[in-house]
């Protein structure tokens, strides 16, 4: 199965005549400051020649540390997707059931088909702004009992940011069951982030964290799963050797010591965001109120849209493989970048092109 995810394909480009250098990507949501010197200093002196440490003994360490979670709740892997595939091998069985809060990320129902799950989805609607109804997911829970429920805080692509208490209550609900897997790879770059790490002794939740986004290390390849031990265990026994580069490994070392160019990039994409949603309503386009570093807009067709910005060297999500084809989403980027993105937004809704 393939999932469409945001990022540059560098056919698409070739056959429109640009070079990735000529792109202004808004579709995928990587901090908009980019990688920090410190990650980029230490990647560089990675050394190459030699096989990584299979442990990822240091970073495992500083993770440790700066979260205040004992070593045998974490593991590395390489980036959150491998360890989403990984959990579901770990727990599902053809036949189980899945259960995925959705609209969201693909990787989830991915994964749980690949181990032969059944898949069920709780859906939340455009005219409820794509929260969920809480109550109703509750009772869903509780009569479906999946064996793994996916909630991906904040969501992508809607930018809902589920509160401490509401995702308690779906952790407790599904702790009598299976076991809920948090994607949290958004919620560095939100403004007034909650901690989900007491979720794991609570409720034996397990929580999947990507660094590729709030540090820009999408390319480098870098994940944790913080979980029960005996979870983090099984996963553990899955994965290929050296799974995670001695690139990824320094690279996530100084990053983990680099809180302040995340707090940085929060204080932009707060800025930046602000403008793109003032601008965008402006243009008479309905914004999904988000706290995440990416707005969901209603563009009427996605598909026409996202084609004629790329022509012009703008690259957004359609996010037609969500489900919504009239959506695209935006990840937030530097203001001047974010000004251009209106510019350009403004003169492709004014010509006949997408309408
Ligand atoms: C919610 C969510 N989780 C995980 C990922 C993938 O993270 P990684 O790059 O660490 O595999 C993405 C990437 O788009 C995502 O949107």
């Amino acid at each position: 199965m393939t999932v469409t995810h945001g990022g540059l394909d560098l056919a698409e480009l070739r056959s429109l005549g640009l070079r990735p250098q000529d792109v202004l990507d808004f579709s995928s949501n990587i901090n908009p400051l980019g990688t920090s010197n410190a990650v980029r200093r230490a990647a560089a002196g990675a050394d190459l020649a030699s096989y990584p440490d299979r442990n990822c003994t240091a970073l495992v360490e500083a993770l440790s540390a700066t979260l205040d979670i004992q070593a045998d709740h974490l593991l590395v892997g390489n980036g959150a997707t491998e360890l989403i595939h990984l959990v579901c091998r770990a727990t599902l069985q053809p036949g189980d059931r899945c259960l995925v809060f959705d609209p969201t990320f693909g990787e989830y129902e991915a994964a749980a088909k690949i181990a032969g799950a059944e898949i069920h989805r709780f859906h939340a609607e455009h005219a409820d702004a794509f929260r969920w109804d809480i109550d109703r997911a509750l009772s869903t829970i509780r009569s479906l009992r999946p064996t793994v429920v996916f909630l991906c805080n904040p969501n992508n692509p809607t930018g809902v940011y589920l509160d401490a208490e509401t995702v308690e209550r779906i952790s407790a609900a599904v702790a009598a069951n299976g076991l809920l897997v948090l994607d949290d790879a958004y919620a560095p770059l939100v403004a007034d982030a909650w901690p989900p790490e007491p979720l794991v002794e609570r409720y034996g939740a397990a929580i999947v964290r990507s660094m590729t986004k709030h540090h820009a290390l999408a390319g480098v390849r870098l994940g944790v799963l913080i979980a029960p031990p005996a979870l983090c265990a099984a996963v553990r026994a899955l994965q290929p050797p050296w799974s995670v580069s001695s690139v990824a490994q320094a690279a996530g070392l100084a990053a983990v010591e680099d809180e302040a160019h995340v707090e940085a990039a929060r204080e932009v994409v707060r800025e930046s965001k602000a403008f793109l949603a003032a601008r965008l309503e402006t243009l008479g386009l309905a914004v999904t109120p988000s706290a995440a570093n990416f707005l969901l807009v209603d563009v009427g067709d996605a598909a026409r849209v996202r084609s004629a910005l790329l022509e012009r060297g703008i690259a957004v999500r359609d996010c037609t493989s969500f489900g919504l084809p009239g959506h695209i989403r935006i990840g937030v980027r530097i203001l001047d970048q974010s000004a251009r993105l209106v510019d350009v937004l403004t003169e492709v809704l004014r010509s006949d092109e997408t309408r």
